[in-house]
């Protein structure tokens, strides 16, 4: 950072950043990386070096963060919410296959919690119906399906460097791809638009803002000296975690697929069945680890129930084919019940000490011991 400083060279012109993307690019199995802004412009990116734009459909899990959905939408494109795998919380291949029409230009599985999505079957997909992939791996540093990281196995993977990920910067966030073509193209959205060999005042290409500071890179290559450290000890905790918690009644962690080699933990997470807890609702659960000083958050809510998708139709360049898509019927009963059962734990939980995984075990266990005191004060106060 202080050798950022002393250069002079904050933004263009310092060596910092293509370091980072030499390296992260490098350590993910791929050719080329594009550092940018964050993770929801390393998405927007992505799409229009896919030449994913207007009236195009592109397929997405509900159960994800906002931004997976808006950068298609700021793209002009139309979001197709699809149900998530009742075990992983990842995008069912199956959904996707029945979502699948003429208007399809792109699928984009995220990699919820640092668990791959099944990129077998999306793979098989996408070239079938010659379609775009772009892994949404904002959460999945590191985190490797069949012995692949993730990333480099679509055409494009999206990364984040905000707050609360594996590997931060405070905002930051990089695009990968093996393919030259794109990486060009990546580059030039990311930088207003200009050519990598071209002048710097000539904008072939309708791009914008998203560079990186020299900073950002130079914290993101510090971090990533500890990372795999940092992963190899959330995999440990989140072993941990899984053995003590399992036992106890109405509290699964999340299945992991066969065929993942390598999960991030960006999250732990935990199905929460309520019956055997005398009907204690998640809301009380919560705040009775939170009392505990347990960080448990209860996540997302069906992102086909937003009010950005209505608002979106008030822009006067979307495409008719959006004006006419009615998202009210979208019911997806995984994603409904993954919205209603899960508990999160947040990556830096499994960065603790054993004492600390103890402590979140404790805080489960006396909820438990507690529960009929807990949901009849709930009956009370309702
Ligand atoms: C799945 C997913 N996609 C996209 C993003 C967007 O990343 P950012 O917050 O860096 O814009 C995030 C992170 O917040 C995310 O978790």
């Amino acid at each position: 950072m202080l050798a950022v400083l002393s250069s002079r060279k904050w933004g263009i012109g310092g060596k910092e950043i293509e370091r980072l993307e030499r390296r992260f690019a490098r350590l993910h199995s791929a050719a080329y990386g594009v550092a940018v802004m964050n993770g929801t412009v390393a998405l927007e990116v992505a799409l229009k070096a896919g030449r994913v734009g207007d009236g195009d459909e592109v397929i997405l899990p509900s159960y994800t963060f906002a931004a997976t959905a808006t950068a298609v939408l700021n793209v002009n494109a139309i979001p197709v919410f699809v149900d998530i795998d009742a075990d992983t919380y990842c995008i069912d291949p199956q959904s996707v296959r029945a979502a699948l029409s003429p208007r399809t230009k792109a699928i984009i599985p995220v990699h919820l919690a640092g668990h791959p999505a099944d990129m077998d079957a999306l793979t098989n997909i996408a070239s079938e119906r010659d379609l775009f992939l772009i892994e949404d791996a904002c959460q999945a540093h590191f985190a490797e399906w069949a012995g692949q990281r993730v990333g480099s196995i679509g055409h494009i993977g999206a990364f984040s460097f905000q707050s609360s990920k594996n590997v931060t910067s405070g905002e930051g966030g990089i695009v990968l791809t093996k393919d030259e073509d794109l990486a060009e193209r990546c580059w030039s959205y990311h930088n207003c638009g200009r050519s990598p060999k071209g002048e710097w005042y000539h904008h072939p290409r309708l791009g914008g803002n998203y560079r990186m500071t020299q900073f950002q890179a130079a914290l993101l290559l510090a971090q990533l000296t500890r990372a795999k450290k940092h992963h190899q000890t959330r995999q440990r905790s989140a072993r941990y975690l899984t053995a003590k918690l399992t036992g106890l009644p109405g509290i699964s962690p999340l299945k992991v697929d066969a065929r993942v080699t390598s999960h991030a933990y960006h999250l732990f997470v935990i199905r929460y069945d309520k019956v055997q807890y005398a009907g204690l609702e998640r809301s009380a659960l919560l705040n009775a680890l939170n009392a505990e000083g347990i960080p448990a958050v209860r996540g997302y809510v069906p992102l086909y129930r937003e009010g950005f998708l209505s608002e979106a139709r008030e822009f006067t360049l979307r495409h008719r084919a959006y004006a006419e898509r009615d998202y009210s019927g979208v019911d997806c009963p995984n994603t409904e019940r993954a919205c209603n059962e899960a508990i999160w734990l947040p990556q830096n939980v499994l960065l603790g000490a054993r004492e600390d995984l103890d402590d979140v075990v404790r805080a489960f266990q006396k909820v438990i011991e507690n529960r009929d005191e807990l949901a009849s004060a709930q009956l009370h106060d309702g």
